[in-house]
């Protein structure tokens, strides 16, 4: 489906892409543009470019791009008509006549029957059925004020109590499967959570897009201790946090990551709004990128036991890549932050939180342990350990500090500690050079994906998308590229396709935008037409660079008819040979 340019246009007008990234990612004023950390892949420096005079973003590192159409198509996993119509209703604009989505649709009516369910289960809570639940909330020391912040709910001990409702409603089976209400059983649908108390999940857009139910008793027979919402087109677990719509508003400068809901929710009422949970998974690369934009460094606050533990090595792990800062919460007494702070209170909590260590504190005390450190060889083997792991510490004065503080520890010169460390820091940096060395050597074995022809035609692919920067910037050129070159004379697929795309266009209306192209490109391909508007917009768009590559094109188309030249007619092969003579003579 075409839709109209004008409407394009106002959809661009109303969607800045500069405020829509920045909700992703904290943006850096570089001049008139803005630079970021990239939504798309891990880094610790960014690379990620917005350009505000062509409201498109261009990322160096991994080659995605494109405009606030491509940009949504990526972060909220929708086509590109998707993501138009998700645009429209978000700045009041009308889809043009025959816009209508059916993923889109059916996402908002996912949305909708989370809702109602949400709405459903609350009320229930609150009925005289839904006395069990409400009990259980308020045992575990929650009140009435935090069950009605969180929009806690209950589902029935029955089989059809959701189902009878929402179909009353008008909503039928097969949505409320797909929405993870209900559940296909071997004797039919049936209530997908029963007895339980309910949790919604809330995006930070406000939208209900899924369900936690915790059992009410401690009984293995009664089923799993959560049951969760299935993924569904509207629920990601690896992309949401619960509790994140209250934590992203937090005027605190970190964030707390707790394994479960309930530590959530305890820790809010202790006046801990920025608390968040991953949903029933260990913590994805997509949540620490989500973290990384709301706050400064993240404190862990998992289980204090071993499978705890095991997580919170993981989670260092994964914030050390992501270029996040950890810090971890060491709880003594208590099993997670819901039961420290019932037995210790909120305050005794955030003075655990103030002092909680860094990551690094956190992984000597581990290898200590591992090392058995009581004896000459453990403290041996944990030193060695210990000076390894201080060699990763990136900033020197925070290595000094580590380095004192083992050498103490060991009983050994502070010197002796640093005199290894120092070294291994020099090994660690020559083997990343050697390592980066080998990449530039190494030949590019990386195939192009989106315009797998490259490779055969490297030099002609080069002008080609000379000769498309210059459509995009200078549009005024095409009658001259028109009258040496068809899109036949473009070695290579794609680039003849964007070159034909782009004279339709031109032909069309006078300018070729190029973040305009996102309905015929996908969303990597809109990436390599922002890279090569990107590459070239530095150079000067003369006749001369125009020409230049022009002529690698005809050069190559002459090289390829000469192949055939036995096929040639008498008269062509002198017109051939007279245009060869006429090109010695002007020196080419
Ligand atoms: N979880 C889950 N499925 C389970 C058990 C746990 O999805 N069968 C998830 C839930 O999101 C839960 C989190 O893992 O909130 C932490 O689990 P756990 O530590 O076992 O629960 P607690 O938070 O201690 O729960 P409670 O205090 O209610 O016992
Ligand atoms: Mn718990």
């Amino acid at each position: 489906m075409t839709l109209p340019e004008e409407f394009l246009d106002r959809l661009k007008q109303s969607n800045d892409i500069v405020s829509a990234m920045g909700a992703y990612s904290q943006l850096k004023k570089a001049g008139r543009d803005f630079v970021c950390l990239c939504p798309f892949h891990s880094e610790k420096t960014p690379s990620c470019h917005i350009y505000t005079d062509s409201q498109s973003f261009y990322c160096f590192g991994c080659g995605s791009g494109g405009d606030i159409i491509t940009f949504t198509r990526l972060t909220e996993n929708l086509d590109y008509i998707g993501a138009v119509r998700l645009l429209a209703d978000r700045s009041g604009l009308a889809m043009p006549d025959g816009g209508g989505n059916e993923e889109l649709f059916k996402r908002s009516k996912i949305l909708e029957m989370n809702r109602e369910a949400a709405r459903f289960f609350r009320d229930a809570l609150l009925s005289e059925n839904g006395r069990a639940g409400l009990e259980y909330l308020l045992n575990r020391g929650l009140t009435a004020n935090t069950v009605r912040k969180y929009g806690l709910g209950y589902a029935a001990n029955r089989w059809d109590s959701l189902k009878s409702h929402m179909n009353y409603k008008g909503y039928d089976d097969a949505g409320l499967v797909e929405a993870s209400l209900l559940t296909q059983g071997q004797r039919g649908l049936y209530d997908k959570f029963r007895n339980r108390v309910m949790f919604p999940i809330i995006d930070r857009m406000g939208n209900v897009v899924g369900f936690s139910g915790r059992r009410l008793s401690e009984r293995e027979e009664d089923g799993p201790k959560y049951l969760n919402s299935s993924e569904t087109p509207v629920f990601r677990k690896r992309e949401n946090l619960f509790s994140l719509n209250f934590a992203k508003n937090s005027k605190k400068s970190y964030m707390l990551l707790c394994e479960g809901n309930i530590d959530v929710i305890t820790l809010n009422q202790a006046g801990f709004d920025n608390a968040v949970a991953t949903l029933g998974t260990a913590v994805t690369p997509e949540q620490a990128r989500l973290l990384r934009n709301y706050c400064g460094e993240v404190v862990l606050a998992y289980d204090s036991d071993a499978a705890g533990q095991k997580a919170t090595v993981k989670a260092i792990n994964l914030f050390g890549r992501e270029g996040i800062n950890a810090r971890v919460l060491r709880m003594n007494g208590a099993k997670d932050p819901d039961d420290y702070v019932r037995r210790f209170g909120g305050a005794s909590f955030a003075a655990l939180a103030e002092e909680s260590g860094s990551a690094i504190g956190f992984e000597l005390d581990r290898l200590k342990k591992s090392a058995g450190a009581d004896t000459p060889e453990g403290r041996a083997d944990y030193l060695k350990k210990a000076v390894n792991l201080l060699a990763g510490v990136d900033n020197r004065l925070d290595r000094m500090v580590y380095i004192s503080e083992l050498a103490r520890d060991c009983e050994v010169t502070s010197a002796g500690v640093e005199d290894a460390v120092e070294r291994a820091v020099k090994s660690k940096n020559r083997a990343k050079r050697n390592e980066e060395r080998r990449e530039l050597l190494r030949p590019a074995v990386k195939r192009d994906t989106v315009n797998p022809d490259a490779d055969k035609f490297p030099g002609e692919e080069k002008a080609e998308r000379g000769i498309i920067a210059f459509l995009l910037h200078s549009p005024d050129k095409l009658p001259v590229i028109l009258r040496n070159l068809t899109p036949e004379d473009f070695p290579t697929a794609f680039n003849r396709r964007l070159f034909e795309t782009l004279i339709l266009r031109l032909n069309k209306r006078r300018s070729a935008d190029a973040s305009s192209l996102g309905s015929e490109f996908s969303a990597e391909e809109t990436g390599r037409i922002e890279s090569i508007r990107v590459e070239n917009s530095v150079l000067p768009f003369t006749d001369e660079r125009l020409s230049d590559y022009i002529k690698v094109l005809t050069d190559f188309k002459r090289l390829k008819n000469k192949k055939s030249a036995d096929e040639m007619s008498n008269e062509e092969a002198l017109e051939y040979a007279e245009k060869l003579k006429r090109e010695k003579f002007a020196g080419i």
